[in-house]
């Protein structure tokens, strides 16, 4: 992958912070970064839902470093974030069901984290911090597609750390002249996801099920739909919000511009994947959102994104990840 430039200039004078970056994104981020000869990658990350095998490949890397920490400590942030030009701030308790099983630790990470990195960054001097919003901000509100200023009210703990992000990011950065940008992404899929636990994302559920002939269970009727996102297209939005002309603070949404049913998910998915097994169909999951559709002419005026890859496109790639890798699993 990254075969594409999306940045503009040379990279090879600059320094990035990744946080998250053992995780499914923050990986990508430094995969591409490293491909392209940034001068320093760094990662913070605690492990709580990365691997060090996300990151194995570029630890021979001499730009790159890796160091084993929690945002919810000011000091380690402080560390991190020591001589960087620019952070991309991934990491967070992802997952609507964790949060609602464990909302302390959810507003502990994803909000007194948040903070703890976007202080930190702001009194280091860093040139511009992008973070990961969310499009579940969008909440209760009906109106499709989403755009950035129409939002409704969150609808689940993890929603209201994410909005409070971006409180936060608009009041500190018009203060203190720090520039911010909230990309809101919509349902990243893509290799590195998380296949295994509770909490595994729908994608590499359907992809764990599929590759292996296994059971899979559809919440509610599967008529939702959603806005899936590949993340190589995540990857070029960080990007061109480096560089480009913003206000002190942004929130942008990252998506195709296009849905698809949860059930023509898994038909796409059983079929790539000669699977042979029937969905069944489960409760809803409280906190959902029924539809997710981005109007993303926001971030093609203001950052020159445009989406490179259909979620079909995505699918094949991802689906030849998993493959790979559930054949190096059984050796
Ligand atoms: N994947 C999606 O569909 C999606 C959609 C919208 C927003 N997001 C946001 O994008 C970001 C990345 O998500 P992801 O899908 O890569 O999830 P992920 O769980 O794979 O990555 C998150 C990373 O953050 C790290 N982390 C968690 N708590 C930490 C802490 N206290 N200190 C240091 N590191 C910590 C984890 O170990 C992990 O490596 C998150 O902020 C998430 O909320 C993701």
């Amino acid at each position: 992958m990254y075969q594409k430039v999306y940045h503009q200039g040379s990279l090879e004078n600059y320094r990035f912070l990744i946080t998250g970056g053992a995780g499914f994104i923050g990986a990508n981020l430094v995969e591409y970064l490293l491909k392209h000869n940034a001068k320093k990658v760094r990662v913070l990350d605690n492990l709580a839902t990365g691997f060090k095998h996300n990151i194995a490949a570029f630890e021979s890397n001499p730009n790159f470093e890796f160091i084993l920490g929690d945002i919810r400590d000011l000091e380690t942030c402080k560390n991190a974030v020591d001589s960087m030009d620019f952070v991309l701030h991934q990491a967070a308790l992802g997952s609507v069901p964790r949060s609602f099983n464990d909302p302390i630790s959810a507003n502990a990470v994803n909000v007194s984290g948040f903070l703890n990195m976007m202080i930190a960054s702001r009194d280091a001097g860093v040139k511009r911090m992008i973070y990961a919003a969310s499009s579940s901000t969008y909440g209760d509100s009906k109106a499709l597609p989403k755009k950035e200023e129409v939002i409704g009210k969150p609808l689940s703990p993890y929603a209201i750390t994410k909005y409070v992000n971006e409180l936060y990011a608009e009041n500190i950065s018009k203060h203190f002249d720090f520039h911010t940008v909230g990309l809101r992404y919509f349902n990243v899929f893509g290799p590195k996801q998380n296949v295994k636990g509770a909490y595994a994302a729908v994608i590499p559920l359907f992809f764990n099920a599929g590759i292996h002939n296994t059971k899979v269970t559809i919440n509610g009727d599967g008529n939702q739909t959603r806005d899936f996102t590949f993340v190589e297209n995540v990857v070029q939005a960080n990007m061109k919000s480096l560089f480009a002309e913003i206000q002190q603070h942004e929130v942008i949404n990252v998506a195709v511009g296009d849905r698809i049913s949860v059930n023509d998910l898994w038909n796409y998915i059983k079929n790539i994947s000669n699977s042979t097994v029937e969905a069944s169909y489960g409760e809803s999951r409280i906190g959902d959102v029924r539809d997710s559709l981005a109007d993303i002419s926001k971030a093609q005026q203001l950052i020159g994104y445009k989406p490179a890859y259909t979620v079909r496109d995505g699918l094949a790639i991802t689906y030849d990840f998993f493959k790979k890798q559930a054949v190096k699993n059984e050796q």
